[in-house]
């Protein structure tokens, strides 16, 4: 189907939005590519291993929207679906997440609206990351937006789980056998003894 012909009148309202959303991405990917430079000239380590972006695919936008009862409006889109410019910082150590954490809270660029620790909360899948729904602040040629985006923050090992789990999902088309999710639960716990164990070997190295 052609976008264009599908969104009609409004087609041009929904292009401006995304790509205020294309912006933001690009404003925290370089904004985060400058303070892990920065860290890493300072103290020879960066709490950052790597960084992931992602936009939202409209048949996803649309799936979402429909779930949620809201009209296939912008201004819906805008302030009701927090995800569609997505950045996902990965760390090597589960302290690395909150050190991280307190440096967004400092900045004057970037609203943190709501944290949603899984941290402390996993999710009943085992799932672990913290998330954050913010709004960044993007500069136009003549004003300035604020645009929401998810940051979700995990360490390696929370991001192993994650990625292999959702591949499971896929391959069993959503429905995985009762045992399959138990023992998924039980792997979630091994990555997170495994941050345990690294944090801890780390906390060893740092008092020598
Ligand atoms: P959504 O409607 O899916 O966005 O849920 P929500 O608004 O409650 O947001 P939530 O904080 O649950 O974050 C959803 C995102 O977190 C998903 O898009 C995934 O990236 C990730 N996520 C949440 N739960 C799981 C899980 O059990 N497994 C995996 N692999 N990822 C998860
Ligand atoms: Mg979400």
């Amino acid at each position: 189907m052609d976008i264009e012909e599908f969104f009609g009148e409004q087609f041009h309202q929904w292009r401006e939005r995304f790509r205020y959303y294309e912006m933001a991405i690009t404003e925290l990917e370089s904004d985060l590519g400058i303070i892990d430079l920065d860290w890493q000239t300072r103290l020879g380590y960066s709490p950052i291993e790597h960084v992931k972006t992602r936009m939202k695919t409209l048949p996803s936008i649309i799936r979402k929207m429909n779930q949620k009862g809201l009209p296939l409006e912008v201004e819906a889109l805008w302030d009701n679906i927090s995800d569609v410019a997505g950045v996902r910082i990965v760390t090597s150590f589960r302290d690395d997440i909150y050190a991280i954490l307190d440096h967004l809270k400092k900045r004057d660029d970037l609203e943190i609206d709501e944290i949603k620790d899984y941290i402390q909360h996993p999710k009943p899948s085992g799932y672990r990351s913290l998330h954050l729904i913010v709004r960044t602040k993007v500069y136009l040629a003549e004003r300035v937006i604020w645009v929401p985006a998810e940051i979700q923050i995990r360490t390696l090992a929370m991001d192993f789980w994650a990625a292999t789990e959702h591949k499971l999902h896929y391959k069993y088309q959503h429905v995985v056998p009762e045992a399959s999710k138990l023992e998924l639960i039980e792997a979630a716990k091994m990555a997170d003894a495994l941050d345990t164990q690294m944090g801890r070997i780390r906390e060893q190295i740092l008092k020598k």
